[in-house]
């Protein structure tokens, strides 16, 4: 049945279904949001069902939430959690270093904020996320959309002294209006094309008013579980190693 989902599908359950083994009894998770992030909850979502798992979700995003409920996943506040436990998500890119851009979805405020609230984070991603450098993927901003062209003029003027290759920015849009998240911000795209000091840029970035969070996570992920579309699930960090996942699983979980 496997054979019906497109590669890059299988890459993505791989690594999601290997990371959903991470999750224990009596976990608070953070669960991440986008289309990797969406075969995770789906295959943790199995898990409470079939056998009985007992957890509790923080999700990071509205789309996320929805998604957790509909597979049966209980879901609580940030708040109510206090803590927790661990956090698996997805990413746009990650480097050697396990430093990340992510928010390719918009919601990298809410999954900067889970993930720094858990004691480890785990991100799934398929190889095509694997850069040596990070800065192809455009680098989100969640920006007020108060002042919103003055607080642009400011990234772009504090561009200029970073150590990038692009220098382009462009508001997200969904169809003729601006893309607004969750918190009701709009996102800026930086088109950086290679990010050089991800934690000089980061600072910069963050310290204009208007800006509410960038996607860079630095410092925050443990461990990168890499899916390949033949099963293979590779680890990066804390738990290097290698194993595979049962492909007949995947269709089920749509
Ligand atoms: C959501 O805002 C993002 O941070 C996602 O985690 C990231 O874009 C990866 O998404 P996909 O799993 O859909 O590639």
């Amino acid at each position: 049945m496997s054979d019906q989902l497109s590669a890059s599908d299988l890459a993505k359950f791989v690594c999601a279904r290997r990371a959903a083994d991470f999750v224990e009894d009596g976990m608070r998770v953070g669960l991440g949001t986008g289309s990797t992030a969406a075969w995770l909850v789906r295959s943790l979502g199995k898990r409470v069902r079939e056998e009985g798992l007992k957890i509790r979700a923080v999700p990071t995003s509205s789309r996320t939430a929805d998604l957790a409920r509909q597979v049966g996943i209980e879901v609580i506040s940030l708040d109510e959690a206090g803590w927790l436990d661990l956090t698996i998500d997805g990413a746009d890119e990650f480097d050697p270093a396990l430093n990340l851009i992510k928010g390719g979805g918009g919601a990298h405020l809410q999954e900067k904020i889970v993930a720094c609230a858990s004691d480890r984070m785990v991100v799934i991603a398929d190889a095509a996320k694997d850069v040596a450098t990070l800065g192809a993927f455009p680098l989100p901003l969640e920006v007020i959309p108060f002042g919103g062209a003055s607080t642009r003029k400011l990234v772009e003027r504090a561009l200029a002294d970073m150590d990038v290759d692009g220098r382009e920015t462009t508001l997200r849009m969904a169809g003729e209006q601006p893309f607004i998240t969750d918190e009701g911000n709009h996102v800026l795209d930086l088109h950086l094309k290679r990010i050089g000091d991800p934690r000089a840029l980061s600072l910069a970035i963050n310290q204009i008013p208007g800006v509410v969070e960038n996607g860079l996570f630095l410092g925050i992920c443990d461990t990168v579980v890499i899916g390949h579309a033949d099963g293979r699930a590779e680890l990066r960090g804390g738990a290097a190693g290698e194993s595979t996942v049962d492909l007949s699983e995947a269709q089920a979980l749509l």
